[in-house]
């Protein structure tokens, strides 16, 4: 297996004791005025929110198994009950808590503001661009499961995941294609979600030209990259921490956050506002939603499992996080992201100490996912064919490239940013290697947040200080989906600039390419929608939290 041999832990980082707290769930009787971007959208529950909440209670559920789209759709008795469940959602009162709208509107909350954390009157709750976005996304599919579970008065309901990972799942799903079923959404791109149109995973608004087995490579070679350049560290993968109170952060999101953007915006509308699943304020209401999310946390398991079924974050500011949310018995509960933690974490130093303290009791929310082939965690060969390689310097435009230096630039489309970037060391031995990774850092990103934002990052080895013509091996994306808001006037919708960080492990990357002994890297940053500004390109060398063993 290529990304195999990650037998025993070892090797505990000792992280920095940081003085914080989790997040803390807001208090739900002050939602603010947050919207989507149609003007009749604000998406505050109707809800009082002074209700008793409640710790929740784990479902004591047979293990439920979540299968693939593409392979329940000939399954009719599962069909019906699913369509059924969906039905019954929608014709709930307007104002219920598990009413289909209002299931949505959280999505919509918890991403455009609409609660400030506690003891704060301006730091919103934000469940995206950190480390809580995979728990959050777990509790929230988890509760939306079980009330339709309970609508159908079926107890082992499980909703199906999007396998975009492989072939055959890589089109939208036919389910949700049918005009006269419950999980139809027409505010779609109908180009993409009709004709076996394959998904683009590096979608940025322009049609991707290549081949459908072309494309289908480069989405399992960017799915491989993504496990591969982030199996050591799980903030490249999962994102950065997020810790109550913090107003000036850099907010980083992991790359498989990155990927799961591309599927909001190749299924959302191509206009102006990109409903529904293009916007996170609107994306929730197409029931593809919760299929794609259901794969988005399928990766997640994915990884932990190559990972030895280690606890990601050692953390008590991210096992603490908390989250509220109406149960399948219409109670609000508090649910923690450690509760979910499936499995035992057996501390590494093997005194048998439980650094996880509620998630003793394995796959506490009872379900899990179908066995299917991985077919990006084979070989393929997703190295680029360097046109370059067999032409002698002479014969390649080479140009001389600098350094960053500290002004910001702008990235522009047709002119892509090249920088010269020195590396902290070169020929590190292995043990190094599994002791710090190589990490291209990219920091002060400066989005428009009213529209969507990508770049894509290319690493190659200099010639001497001179760049040659070919941009060299894709390293990984940054992705900010839109995130409108409304101005004062109900119309206005300038968002604020808000500044991000990008993380990319490079170690394996680097192997690939044979760079191991360069002094320098040339990084190419290539706009593809979206207007942003960079505050600088570095490289940096970041304790691993598991060992390196690609
Ligand atoms: Cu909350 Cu796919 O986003």
């Amino acid at each position: 297996m290529l990304l195999g041999g990650l037998g025993g832990l070892y090797g505990v980082t000792a992280g920095p004791k940081v003085l914080a707290e989790p997040i803390m769930p807001p208090d739900l009787s002050k939602c603010h005025d947050a919207n989507a971007p149609a003007l009749d959208n604000h998406c505050c529950p109707p809800y009082s929110g002074s209700e008793k909440i409640l710790e929740y209670d784990f479902p004591a559920t047979p293990l439920r198994v979540r299968r693939p789209a593409h392979l329940v759709k000939d399954d009719q008795e599962y069909m019906d009950k699913y369509k059924e469940a969906v039905r019954r959602m929608k014709n709930l009162p307007a104002d219920h808590p598990w009413n289909y709208k209002q299931q949505a509107n959280i999505h919509c909350q918890y991403c455009n503001d609409a609660y400030y954390q506690q003891n704060t009157d301006d730091v919103p709750v934000q469940v995206h661009f950190s480390w809580i976005f995979l728990p959050w996304h777990r509790y929230y599919l988890h509760f939306y499961e079980r009330i339709l579970g309970k609508l159908i008065d079926d107890d082992t309901f499980t909703i199906p995941f999007w396998n975009w990972d492989t072939k055959d799942g890589m089109t939208f799903p036919a389910i949700f294609q049918d005009a006269a079923s419950p999980l139809y959404d027409p505010k779609r791109d109908q180009r993409h979600v009709k004709d076996g149109k394959i998904l683009d995973l590096k979608y940025a608004y322009t049609e991707n030209t290549a081949s459908d087995s072309e494309i289908i490579r480069e989405n399992l070679c960017f799915i491989q990259k993504t496990f591969k350049h982030s199996l050591s560290l799980a903030e490249l993968f999962m994102g950065d921490p997020v810790r109550a109170g913090e107003k000036e952060i850099q907010e980083a999101n992991g790359q498989l956050e990155v990927i799961h953007n591309a599927a909001h915006m190749w299924v959302g509308e191509p206009d102006r506002y990109k409903e529904n699943m293009g916007d996170f304020s609107t994306a929730a209401r197409d029931s593809v939603f919760f299929c794609h999310h259901s794969n988005v946390d399928r990766m997640w398991d994915i990884y932990r499992n190559l990972r030895g079924n280690r606890v990601e974050f050692e953390d008590n500011d991210w096992l603490d996080s908390t989250f509220l949310f109406h149960d399948e018995n219409e109670q609000l509960v508090k649910v923690k992201a450690s509760q979910m933690l499936s499995r035992i974490y057996t501390h590494p130093c093997k005194c048998n100490r439980n650094v996880i303290r509620d998630c003793l009791n394995p796959t506490k929310l009872r379900y899990t996912f179908e066995q299917v082939p991985l077919p990006w965690l084979g070989k393929i060969n997703c190295q680029k064919t360097a046109e370059t390689k067999s032409k002698s310097t002479a014969e390649l435009s080479l140009k001389r490239v600098g350094e960053f230096a500290t002004t910001p630039k702008a990235l522009d489309a047709s002119n892509p940013l090249r920088v010269i970037v020195a590396r902290p060391k070169k020929n590190r031995k292995k043990k190094e290697k599994q002791e710090k990774v190589e990490v291209l850092q990219i920091k002060d990103i400066k989005v428009t947040t009213n529209e969507t934002a990508r770049f894509d990052v290319y690493v190659a080895v200099p010639y001497g200080d001179l760049a040659g013509p070919d941009y060299g091996e894709f390293a990984g994306s940054f992705v900010r989906l839109a995130h409108r808001k409304k101005g004062s006037d109900g119309t206005q919708e300038q968002g604020p600039k808000k500044k991000g960080k990008l993380k990319l492990g490079i170690t394996p990357l680097l192997e690939d390419i044979d760079a191991e002994d360069a002094d320098k890297l040339v990084v190419t940053l290539v706009l593809r929608t979206g207007s942003v500004t960079v505050g600088g390109v570095s490289i940096k060398l970041l304790q691993t939290d598991t060992p390196a063993v690609i």
